[in-house]
């Protein structure tokens, strides 16, 4: 595993956007692994400006997120599908029918989570994985407890991350209480994983994972299983370190 420290919330950003930027151009059909949250808000400016400034191409790219709200419609300002749309897609060159997201409404969900496994097999797996944590260690919307081994599934969000994310609604009861996530075993199937972590607010959640053991209580632990890790953290989260 690898550690970029940087010094703040822009830095690090900036080193996130500076690696995607070069993949891109190296391998301009590149599958991303795209993730929600304040967290790669600053990566996907970065990308925008970069986009707009020096002409890097999406055309070929593909892009799959990690997670959405079970119940949100894709036009509800609170679904990743929106967030996906305000803050990158609409902003690049990247074509709709590249982008995948899990459908949220869809009325069969476990065959949805199907759906969206195969997806991800036929798009040949994801090249280069954008990850957030949560406070509780959650990756994409694996909650603690989460099997190693799960695949795209339907969850019931933890309380705590539904009030982390209760910022974004006018209320705690409007947070949705389901999800469908790749799970671990997807998410570890990315060929390189990019970890994200800003803030005071993920410092003991840094610590656990830099230092603690790998465990299914712990959800973000189960990257150290993988080879290709790179974490970008700023000065904030790596307060204990
Ligand atoms: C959310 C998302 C995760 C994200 C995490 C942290 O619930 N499902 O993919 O990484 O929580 O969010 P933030 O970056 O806003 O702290």
């Amino acid at each position: 595993m690898r550690l970029i420290r940087t010094e703040n919330y822009a830095e690090m950003s900036l080193e996130a956007g500076k690696i995607i930027v070069e993949k891109i151009r190296t391998n301009p059909s590149l599958t991303l692994g795209l993730a929600t949250g304040s967290t790669p808000k600053g990566l996907y400016d970065y990308l925008i400006q970069d986009h707009e400034q020096n002409g890097t191409t999406y055309k070929q790219v593909k892009s799959v997120n990690l997670d959405e709200y079970i119940g949100l419609q894709t036009q509800n300002p609170n679904s990743y599908h929106y967030f996906m749309r305000q803050n990158l897609f609409n902003h690049l060159d990247i074509s709709e029918n590249h982008t995948h997201i899990p459908n949220g409404s869809a009325r069969d969900l476990e065959q949805e989570c199907l759906r969206y496994e195969q997806l991800i097999r036929e798009l040949g797996g994801v090249d280069l994985q954008i990850l957030g944590i949560g406070q509780n260690g959650h990756i994409g919307f694996n909650e603690p407890g989460t099997s190693f081994s799960s695949r795209t599934h339907i969850v019931t969000l933890a309380e705590n991350t539904r009030e982390a994310n209760s910022r974004f609604f006018n209320s705690l009861e409007e947070v949705p209480t389901h999800a469908i996530t790749m799970g671990i075993a997807s998410i570890l199937g990315s060929k390189e994983i990019l970890l994200l972590v800003s803030g005071e607010k993920k410092a003991e959640a840094l610590l656990k994972f830099m230092n603690g053991e790998i465990s299914e209580d712990f959800p973000a632990s189960a990257l150290k299983h993988h080879e290709n890790v790179t974490v970008i953290a700023d000065r904030d989260a790596l307060k204990y370190i």
